[in-house]
């Protein structure tokens, strides 16, 4: 995301912001920082792990209503959080809205066409259509860039708590019987745009 446009100085919208995990890294060194979340306890949780922080704002809202003036916005970041491709046009409309011409907006999902997370996506949500996403965001005028993460945990137990907060007891059950050890290889797409 640095290497596509600096946040320095400049204002981050967290867009579907959940607990505020990633706002303390925007505040660092951006002048203003906005997250916006539609649930309430997690809007809460957001606000309590930045309430040191004199430049990061919460508010609640969504994607498809912005609570945020016209051209507000240098850099949005919206990482799994609502933008899953076809469907998320209202959305889009609203990034038009509030990006200030020439800021940069950037969303971050699964790339489920390949990885051992991108085949457990794929079992767990087989009506996802991963180059029907790809097109989507191409039409659309988005850049991809293919990345490759790994979730690592300190223990076997906490990675099986994750996967079943991810899957459905079938598939959760039907992945740990393949999958040894505690990390697992995940490949990400990190879509950009500049306005
Ligand atoms: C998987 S969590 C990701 C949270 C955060 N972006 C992160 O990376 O830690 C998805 C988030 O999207 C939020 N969300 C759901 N519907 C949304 C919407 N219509 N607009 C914005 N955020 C939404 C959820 O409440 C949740 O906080």
């Amino acid at each position: 995301m640095a290497s596509a446009a600096s946040w320095s100085g400049r204002t981050v919208l967290d867009l579907g912001c959940g607990s505020g995990f990633h706002l303390p890294r925007f505040a660092a060194t951006a002048g203003r920082v906005y997250g916006v979340e539609p649930h309430p306890a997690l809007l809460r949780l957001a606000a309590r792990r930045t309430r040191s922080l004199t430049n990061v704002s919460l508010l609640a809202g969504t994607a498809q209503a912005v609570p945020l003036p016209d051209a507000s916005v240098d850099v949005v970041h919206a990482r799994w959080a609502y933008f899953f491709g076809p469907g998320c046009e209202p959305g889009l409309r609203e990034l038009a809205r509030v990006v200030r011409r020439g800021g940069t907006a950037f969303v971050i999902d699964n790339d489920a066409t390949r990885s051992t997370f991108g085949g457990w996506f794929r079992r767990g949500y087989p009506t996802i259509d991963p180059a029907a996403v790809e097109r989507f965001w191409s039409a659309w005028g988005w850049t991809r860039v293919p990345l490759d993460v790994d979730w690592r945990f300190d223990s076997r137990e906490d990675l099986e708590a994750v996967v079943r907060i991810e899957f459905t007891p079938e598939v959760a059950a039907a992945v740990l019987a393949e999958h040894e050890g505690t990390t697992v290889d995940y490949a990400v797409n990190l879509f950009w745009k500049r306005f």
